[in-house]
């Protein structure tokens, strides 16, 4: 079996091989927890049997709605924010043409991630008079920013097909029993797939809140879980430490931190790749940023972003560390042609392919971080398709459990999250808010 590789020696120039083995035993005890559901946050355990869980019926499930809306629908809007958003971006944008829609599906648009006022508007003139449907995506059933974005979108496919076409092209994605999309969905007979209890937003992209949008999109969902399913296996709690991906990775990243390293960065040398940085960063910024402890994870885009943060990464305060994403060969061939006049001076680079230089970019760039005092992980796909990330997503889900317990935080809640809500909901007098509503504007006078 092809499988993802990493590679850990661009961080031991500053941190020992003994020290990331030291968290040997540690590792073996916190995987075991995880199994057995006797850590913190054990009530959200359910993502680690999740692939090998889903089922044909499930499948079937899945692909015959997203046959439905591709049959009605030109546009998919898929809305959600965090761990109801980002899995699926993060697979249709790695997998999609990058300038061209993809011929043989609807086009999935994101909505629900923010309250801008004009990407709202400009999304409802652009729907305007064409054949779109909508995936609601809320485990909760209460976010504000979905739940504003539905409330729009729906009256303007009401208003364009009516009510009884309307139900065909929404699809509800949310707890069984609770929360208003639940309650919403049932009044208005829409069809619903079920997040289940126990696995959180930022570990739901294999449930229907990730597969549904993706199969829409028209990407395989097989795939997909098998790959996740194949890492399962491969960082189970029974494979040694030394041979485990997950386990050396949340090792490595706490050796680091211990070390002084407070911030990492995820980059990649692929444009496609941006939104998996984007996943990522919820689900370490999220998992671990607890308890006044945790290290920063930001993303980067090389090697575009080497011309921005590229100073900061290379010579500003050292307490970084970067894991980049490479993929071992692209889907596509192109090379550099020779040029008779050669005006550009780039005729060296005559005969090479594109990957050759981005390969280069990427070994200069490691040697340079590593030299100026950043520790380098690498993290290899073999390609880039639906089967590796799959593996990804298992490998760093399974490594941020570990991790989050190296630690000492659950890494399964969130409790930050509600403290912006509370403000919000106080400063926009939501009923039931009446007393913060008191507190926060006697705060602002
Ligand atoms: O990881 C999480 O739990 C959060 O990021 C949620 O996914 C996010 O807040 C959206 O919540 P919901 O799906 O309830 O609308």
């Amino acid at each position: 079996m092809n499988t993802l590789q990493l590679d850990l020696t661009g961080i031991y120039p500053f941190v020992s091989k003994d020290t990331v083995y030291s968290w040997a035993d540690k590792s073996k005890a916190y995987q075991a927890a995880l199994h057995a559901g006797t850590g913190l946050g054990n009530d959200f355990l359910g993502w680690i049997k999740l692939p090998s869980e889903i089922s044909e019926q499930d499948f079937d499930a899945i692909e015959a709605a997203a046959r439905t809306l591709q049959q009605h629908c030109d546009y998919v809007i898929s809305i959600g924010i965090g761990g109801s958003y980002l899995g699926a971006r993060a697979v249709i944008e790695a997998l999609s043409p990058s300038f061209a829609p993809k011929a043989d599906a609807p086009q999935v648009i994101f909505a629900g991630h923010n309250i801008g006022e004009d990407y709202l508007s400009e999304l409802v003139s652009f729907l305007r008079g064409k054949r779109f449907g909508i995936i609601n995506i809320s485990k909760s059933g209460t976010t504000t920013e979905p739940a504003i974005a539905f409330r729009i979108l729906k009256a303007l496919l009401e208003e364009q097909v009516g009510k009884d076409a309307a139900r065909e092209r929404i699809i509800a994605v949310t707890d069984k029993a609770k929360g208003a999309l639940r309650s919403l969905a049932t009044q208005e007979g829409y069809q619903t797939f079920v997040i289940p209890d126990d696995i959180g937003g930022r570990f739901s992209v294999l449930t229907p809140v990730g597969l549904l949008p993706i199969a829409v999109a028209g990407f395989d969902i097989r795939e997909l879980v098998r790959g996740a399913r194949d890492m399962s296996a491969l960082v189970g709690e029974d494979v040694a430490f030394e041979q485990n991906l997950s386990a050396l990775y949340a090792a490595a990243r706490n050796s680091l931190y211990q070390a002084g390293k407070k911030i990492e960065i995820l980059g990649n040398y692929h444009p496609k790749l941006h939104y998996i940085g984007e996943w990522w960063k919820q689900l370490y910024g999220e998992s671990e940023g607890k308890d006044h402890k945790g290290i920063f994870n930001a993303s980067v885009d090389f090697s575009a972003d080497l011309h921005s943060m590229g100073q900061w990464i290379q010579e500003g305060e050292r307490s970084i560390f970067e894991t980049i994403i490479s993929i071992a060969e692209p889907n596509t061939t192109l090379r550099i042609e020779s040029d008779e006049a050669n005006l550009d001076g780039l005729n060296y680079l005559a005969g090479k392919r594109v990957d050759e230089v981005n390969k280069m970019a990427e070994l200069g760039v490691r040697v340079a971080h590593i030299d100026g005092g950043v520790p380098n992980i690498r993290i290899v796909l073999p390609k880039l398709d639906a089967y590796y990330i799959g593996q990804l997503f298992y490998f760093f889900e399974k490594a941020v459990g570990i991790s989050g317990y190296m630690l000492e935080v659950n890494p399964f809640n969130q409790p930050g999250v509600e403290a912006y809500k509370k403000n919000m909901f106080a400063l926009l007098e939501k009923p039931g808010f009446e007393a913060e509503t008191e507190a926060i504007k006697a705060r602002l006078k």
